[in-house]
Formats: C-alpha cells, structure tokens, sequence
C-alpha cells in the first residue's frame, strides 16, 4: 500500500472537520474522494502533505506513505517528499502558477534532476499535450488559456516523477469539453507513469469516470467507501445514494430528479447520532443513539449506516436507474 490514511482528524479553532479519516491508495491506483462543500475534502488532501500549519490547525492520526507517518516527520524530511514523491495541484489553478516566471521556469523548477534540462521539459509538455510550446521559453502563464494553464500545473505536478498525485477539483473551473480532455490527460498520465492519485471533487460524475474507488465524505468523516463499480451498482449509504439519484441521467434530463433535501450540518452543531440523520429518507429513531461504525457490507466496499441490507432490499434495480 502506498498511502494509509489512519483516523485523520483535523481541527480549526478547536473544531474538528475532519472526524477521522481512514482511507488506502495502493500504487497505479486513483482514489476519488467525493463530498459537498465544507465536508474536509481540501482538509484531507492537505494533510497528505502536511501542509496545514500547526498554528491554523491541530492534526492527529497517521498518514503513512512507504511506511513513514508523514504527520511526524521533520522540515528537511518533508521537502524531501513535497513536491517530489508526493505532487498537489491546488484547487485554485490560476492562482497557482506563479504570474511573473514563466512556464518554462515554473517545470525547471520542479525538476529532480537539473541535466539536460531543456529536453526534459520538452518531454513533460509533450505528455501533457502542450506541444505548441516546447522551444518557447517566454511564454507566461497569462499567455495561456484555462486548459493550457491546467496542463502547465499538471506538468509541473509530474516534472518530479512523483509516486502520488493529490488533484483538487482540477477541472471544476473548465468548461466541459476542456474538463474531459484534462481528465483523459490525467488518467493517460496515470497509466503511463503508474501514478497512485487522489482526486478530490464535488462532482461524482467526474470522479465515476476517473476513480477505481471512491470515498464518500459527509461532515468530516466517509460514510462510504468502495470500488467505483460497487459504488455504481449498489451504492449503500442512504447520503451516496442521493448524489447518485440527483444525477440527472442523459435520457432522463427533462424529468424531475430527487435531489437531497436540507443542508450538511455546522460543525459546531453536529447532530448526535448519524450525522445524516436530518436529511436521511430511510431514518429511524435508532439512528439516533450513535453515530454508525464504517462497516464493511461486501468485499472492497464498506458503508456508515445500520440500515445499510434494508436500504438494499428496497433499492430499484439498476437498469431502472439512471446510471
Ligand atoms: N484555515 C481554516 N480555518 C478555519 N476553518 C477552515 C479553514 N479551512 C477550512 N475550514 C473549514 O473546514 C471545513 C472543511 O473545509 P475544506 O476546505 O476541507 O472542505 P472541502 O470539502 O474541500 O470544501 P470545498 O468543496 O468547498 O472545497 C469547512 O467548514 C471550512 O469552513
Ligand atoms: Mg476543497
């Protein structure tokens, strides 16, 4: 295993948003890690690299990756993976590339190796579809569309060869068309280089076209976890269910879709109990006593919810649904 997550908890000002993650990417392997805004998704993914300070946020739990709990390693033993053995591509994309070096300084940068410079970087823009501009070594992030600007981040996020790519919402601020390019660049790249990945997006139809498992986030914790098709064809937990029903289908657009009533919790006001319970159509007062265990159901798939075998049972079959 590349990366064990182990009951992650992080907290800003003494709340906790992250509630005790536990999540595993083996190598080559993509893992999406799916949620409404403000479940800890960012929150996850920056813990991978210890980049929340210890000043905005208290961490615990364990991350480990080649056997090392990363969240105890020192400055020096951490730059020896950020950015290295470990890329991240930020959510804010345009934000990132820095606007007064160009392109071309942006990937040397990230260069492990510091020979033949030029025909490296040659080769990462290739992989990335930026041909158009190997041999300029002027051109700025700015002289770049959006899409051109994702491939630079993602050249950059490759230049090391690193073993782990955590991908923030990478194509949320694309148009569509732009946003399937990027995401076959990404899995292109992933076979490729047998890159393990964490993908992280609100957007579940994205994260069934890129990830072999997927990790459902509901306020700060997975409330399911599973491989993409088990989580396709018998999604569990009564919250995944309901982003999978409010997917309006392709054949199906005009009609109505059921899309989940009410809002995620504070988390300062966290409701005792399943955490879901406000929102859940299959409730019972049981649900009420404690929050569920992740509880596997079959094999590679695990759910957070008692009533996990009767929502099964009254479950459409999936020909009837819409994906
Ligand atoms: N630096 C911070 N200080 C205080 N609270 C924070 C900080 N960063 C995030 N939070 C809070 O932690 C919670 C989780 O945030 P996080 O950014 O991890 O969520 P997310 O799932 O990535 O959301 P989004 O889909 O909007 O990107 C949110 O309630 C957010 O307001
Ligand atoms: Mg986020």
């Amino acid at each position: 295993m590349l990366l064990q997550i182990k009951n992650l908890k992080v907290g800003y000002r003494n709340i906790e948003v992250v509630r005790g993650v536990e999540l595993n990417i083996d190598k080559g392997e993509c893992v999406g890690l799916i949620g409404e805004s403000g479940c800890g998704k960012t929150t996850v993914g920056l813990s991978v690299t210890k980049l929340i300070p210890e000043r905005i946020g208290m961490t615990s739990g364990e991350i480990l990756f080649e056997d090392k709990n990363i969240l105890k390693l020192n400055p020096e033993e951490l730059r020896n993976i950020r950015g290295k053995k470990i890329s991240y591509v930020f959510q804010e994309p345009f934000s990132s590339l820095n606007p007064v070096f160009t392109v071309y300084e942006q990937i040397r940068e990230m260069l492990e190796k510091k020979n033949n410079i030029y025909i490296q970087i040659a080769e990462i823009l290739k992989s990335v579809g930026l041909e158009k501009i190997i041999g300029r070594k002027n051109v700025y992030p700015h002289e770049l569309s959006g899409g051109m600007q994702q491939r630079a981040m993602i050249g950059m996020a490759i230049a090391s060869k690193p073993s782990l790519v955590i991908l923030d919402e990478p194509t949320t601020a694309l148009d569509v068309t732009i946003q399937r390019q990027i995401l076959d660049l990404i899995t292109g790249l992933k076979n490729k280089m047998n890159l393990s990945i964490l993908f992280i997006s609100h957007d579940l139809r994205i994260v069934f076209s890129i990830a072999d498992k997927i990790g459902i986030m509901y306020a700060g914790k997975i409330v399911e976890y599973g491989t993409k098709e088990k989580i396709i064809s018998s999604p569990s937990h009564p919250y995944t269910i309901g982003l999978i029903d409010s997917i309006p289908s392709f054949e199906h657009r005009k009609q109505l879709f059921n899309v989940i009533g009410g809002k995620a919790p504070l988390f300062s006001e966290l409701p005792k109990g399943c955490k879901f319970y406000p929102r859940c159509r299959f409730r019972i007062k049981e649900c009420l006593k404690k929050e569920p265990e992740l509880k596997d159901i079959s094999a590679d798939h695990f759910s957070r919810c008692i009533l996990t075998s009767e929502i099964a049972a009254r479950r459409l079959p999936k020909q009837n649904r819409s994906i």
